[in-house]
């Protein structure tokens, strides 16, 4: 899948969010090794502290089917250019440090980075 794609299906899937408290919907289209697409949403909680980003959900998804590979991943939310949360980089980061990041909006736009260039010098157990 294409870079504008895999931003569309982002943008597309925010309509499954879950976000009655923030009323910010995010979606995220992760891109595996094995070229097929996992996305994610973010899905709120009544309870503080329990809701899960989209892109967290979209790499937990993709694992709890087996994949362990992924090459890129994007994101949209109603702001401009949607940057990934810093508990969400961390993630990110452990499951995929080559990971290539498209931030997108709502018009398909996008601006392309890395985990390497979001998180660096992060956390490992094997540091
Ligand atoms: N959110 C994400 O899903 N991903 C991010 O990278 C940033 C924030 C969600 C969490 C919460 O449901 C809403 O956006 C507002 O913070």
């Amino acid at each position: 899948m294409n870079d504008q794609d895999l931003v569309k299906l982002a943008n597309d899937v925010r309509r499954n969010a879950h976000a009655p408290y923030s009323k910010f919907p995010v979606g995220a289209a992760l891109l595996c090794a094995d070229g097929t697409v996992v996305t994610g949403v973010n899905v709120e909680s009544s309870v503080n502290g329990l809701s899960l980003c989209a892109e967290r959900v979209a790499v937990f998804k993709a694992i709890s089917e087996g994949k362990r590979e992924f090459v890129k991943i994007a994101v949209s939310c109603p702001s401009d250019h949607c940057r990934p949360c810093g508990a969400c980089r961390q993630v990110l980061f452990e499951h995929a440090p080559r990971l290539e990041i498209l931030m997108g909006n709502p018009k398909g736009e996008f601006v392309r980075t890395t985990i390497a260039a979001l998180l660096p010098d992060a956390f490992s157990l094997e540091a």
